[in-house]
């Protein structure tokens, strides 16, 4: 899309009624390669300038947190080589990109089981944590080895754990107890989820923290998905009336 498609959209746009925390499944990479004749881990590879392009326009919106749905638990089940070849793009991107992300102000969070992730990778990106953790800019989550169902049971063996030991009273367990023992434990619940790739699913993220989230759901595969289509999924949140179960004054 060209700047001045951009310019009109940033026009539109009510930066007083920014979503604070944005989640993003990227979804349709292997599609988009497979239209071109090449193979899935291209798309996935060409799926990293729409990931920068993200980060660049939530900085520019002032959007308190992205979460990017990068790797999940299905995506184990996938052949040795697609996951060999996304577990290198990850910590080869993290390296390549972790100046600019230190100079961009951004503070990197990884939510998901660390322990199945391959050492190498999984160095290069508690590396990056560390480095960022003092940052206050843009919080990007990047979900990897992430599900919401694991999440949840994590969550609860830990709870219990704690209540076994005292350390928490059962009466006292509520919804703050919860998000407390979460991967997002230090973010909001997701005000807006956007789904590339033209499918109608959540397929297991987010699921606690999606619970009122706006739903925006787009045909264009991720490798293709730029500037102009993240403005249009906020001016689509900026429609809708979020109500929370009550009755809008
Ligand atoms: C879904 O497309 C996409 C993925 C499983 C991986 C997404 C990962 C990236 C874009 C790289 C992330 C890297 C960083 C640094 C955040 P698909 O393979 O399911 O596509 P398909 O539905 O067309 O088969």
């Amino acid at each position: 899309m060209n700047a001045i498609v951009h310019k009109n959209l940033g026009e539109i746009i009510d930066y007083s009624n920014i979503p604070s925390h944005v989640a993003i499944i990227m979804d349709g990479n292997g599609r988009w390669a497979r239209k071109i004749n090449k193979e899935r881990f291209f798309g996935h590879n060409r799926g990293i300038n729409s990931v920068k392009e993200s980060i660049d326009v939530s900085i520019e919106l002032g959007i308190e947190t992205l979460t990017l749905f990068a790797f999940s638990m299905e995506n184990w089940k996938r052949p040795k080589s697609e996951i060999n070849a996304l577990m290198t793009l990850l910590s080869s991107s993290i390296e390549n990109e972790l100046k600019s992300i230190i100079e961009n102000n951004i503070k990197l969070n990884v939510i998901g089981d660390l322990d199945l992730v391959p050492k190498k990778t999984r160095d290069k990106l508690l590396n990056a944590i560390i480095k960022t953790k003092n940052n206050d800019g843009l919080n990007l989550n990047l979900a990897v080895s992430y599900g919401a169902k694991q999440e949840l049971v994590r969550a609860i063996k830990i709870i219990s754990h704690k209540v076994k030991k005292n350390i928490i009273s059962e009466e006292n367990i509520d919804e703050e107890t919860i998000n407390e023992h979460l991967y997002t434990e230090n973010s909001k619940n997701v005000d807006l989820l956007i789904r590339t790739g033209g499918e109608f699913r959540v397929s297991n993220f987010l699921l606690w923290q999606i619970s009122y989230a706006e739903l925006n759901f787009q045909k264009v595969l991720w490798p293709d998905f730029k500037k102009y289509h993240f403005l249009n999924a906020i001016i689509d949140y900026q429609n809708r009336t979020r109500r929370f179960g009550k009755i809008h004054a």
